[in-house]
């Protein structure tokens, strides 16, 4: 039976910029499509002095901005604006918490928080909502990344809330896990049976995953500049996806299952360390160049000057088990790319003999899943070219569109996250040992490159990043799909 859903969502950082530009607006699509229950309450925190009518209007001027134009709705918004209460609270103070619990008063009862603020005041956050008698009686905690920014300030902060609330109340976002394109790279392994049989080191030659950005840094520098793309999309975005490509069929679709199979691939990842981290990994930053025909400069131009953090990481990952010895993962992410795009690349094995002879073309086939911008599945299939000439051997596309073939609004990412916490559902969330697994790997190259003084390769804005990723695909006998 599925427990009811919470009637109150407490979001700590309500003003902040991801409260804006996705959270507001996840809940009023929820509003919107009858998803949230109708006495379901939704509280702002934050320390800075409004009230709720203030909140309203921050949280409609957000709504206005972030929303499609086709979804707003006068009579919808106003409906929201309804279930909106501010409460100022600075996490570091416990009598905050007891205002907090006033305002809840019996909403308290399973409510769910949800912590947008900076990782270092989640203890303090855990301790406040205990000390105000809120934590016993609440559905859980959702909590932003990143969680640290290594794995000993991740163990502290998990600790510190785990102090509070046990592994099943604490709800661990990474927000490409609430992505439709992904959750379907679940359905494409494991509600079809024709991949599986050649999911593994004896069909495939090696698999590259790709999340490039167009953008830079976007007024986040301050945040960027200590975090990188290591952690702020290795650690968690590419692993994650990388889990969901190489994982052992779970048993079933539910939170240990899933979060089982995960951790064993984090667990059985190479690590890269002393010589191999500068053979295994390339870390790069934009410099000025030319974004989606606009002039740009480059990241001191976007920050406060001179910086040795990274923008753009390549890397060859390696999982030492028994479906996957011997394939190596190419990872890659960066922003200010040639075209924002997320995808896996699946490479087949060439034939094991070429009945056509070696001048006659390619015979390896290719999978392509991109899962952003558009979402689409394309499988490369070898064919022979109309003429007369022999046997010219060319790859075709079988070509799947699934953002025609299901129409209609991709739902924000948040939104699937928001609602399978508010049931109590932690499936899509990380649990503590993925989050330190995966920290650990991580780790061991950012020591690499701080103990070789490797500092980031210029690569200019508008393209795929240093000369040295391609080296790195290219030493094993690869190229990046382009
Ligand atoms: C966030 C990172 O987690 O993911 C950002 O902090 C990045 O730097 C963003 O831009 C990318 O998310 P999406 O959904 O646009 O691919």
């Amino acid at each position: 039976m599925t427990a009811p859903l919470s009637k109150a969502f407490v979001l700590f950082g309500a003003t902040g910029d991801l409260a804006k530009r996705m959270i507001w607006p996840s809940l009023y699509h929820m509003d919107r499509d009858g998803l949230l229950p109708d006495d379901c309450r939704l509280y702002g925190a934050a320390r800075e002095k409004t009230d709720s009518e203030g909140l309203r209007q921050i949280v409609r001027t957000a709504v206005e901005t972030f929303v499609g134009k086709e979804f707003l709705e006068e009579a919808a918004l106003q409906r929201f604006a309804l279930r909106i209460n501010f409460v100022r609270v600075d996490a570091t103070k416990a009598e905050d918490f007891k205002a907090l619990a006033e305002a809840l008063g019996e909403h308290a009862e399973r409510a769910l928080y949800y912590f947008a603020t900076a990782p270092a005041l989640y203890g303090a956050a855990c301790q406040g909502l205990a000390s105000a008698g809120l934590a016993a009686r609440a559905g859980g905690v959702m909590l932003e990344k990143p969680i640290g920014k290594d794995l000993a300030s991740s163990i502290r902060i998990n600790d510190a809330v785990a102090a509070i609330f046990e592994e099943r109340r604490i709800f661990r976002v990474d927000h490409y896990l609430g992505k439709e394109a992904v959750q379907n790279l679940l359905a494409l392994r494991f509600a079809n049976t024709i991949f599986e049989p050649l999911w593994n080191n004896r069909s495939i030659e090696h698999v590259q995953i790709t999340i490039a950005e167009t953008v830079g840094v976007e007024g986040r520098w301050s945040y960027y500049n200590t975090s990188g793309a290591l952690r702020d999309m290795v650690q968690n975005h590419l692993l994650q996806l990388l889990c969901l490509v190489a994982m052992e069929p779970p048993a079933a679709f539910d939170a240990e299952s899933v979060r089982n199979e995960k951790i064993k691939v984090l667990r059985s990842l190479r690590p890269i360390s002393g010589g191999f981290v500068l053979q295994r990994t390339v870390a790069g930053q934009y410099r000025a160049g030319v974004s989606q025909g606009v002039s740009v400069g480059g990241y001191a131009e976007d920050g406060e000057g001179e910086s040795d953090t990274e923008t753009f990481v390549a890397i060859r990952a390696d999982i030492d088990n028994w479906r996957w010895a011997g394939v190596p993962f190419f990872l890659r992410t960066g922003k200010r790319m040639t075209d924002r795009r997320t995808e896996i690349v699946v490479r087949f094995r060439p034939v094991p003999h070429n009945i056509f002879g070696h001048g006659a073309g390619a015979t390896q086939n290719v999978l392509r899943i991109q899962l952003q911008p558009q979402e689409t599945v394309e499988l490369e299939i070898i064919a022979k070219e109309p003429g007369l000439s022999g046997a010219r051997l060319r790859p075709v596309r079988l070509d799947l569109s699934l953002t025609r073939a299901f129409q209609g609004r991709r739902r924000i990412a948040y939104e699937r996250l928001i609602l399978d916490a508010l049931k109590g559902d932690t499936t899509l969330f990380l649990r503590r040992d993925e989050i330190e697994a995966a920290w650990a790997w991580v780790d061991e190259i950012s020591s690499g490159w701080a103990k070789a003084g490797e500092r980031p390769k210029p690569y200019p804005s508008g393209s795929w990043g240093p000369s040295a990723a391609i080296a790195l695909i290219e030493r094993a006998g690869f190229s990046w799909a382009e």
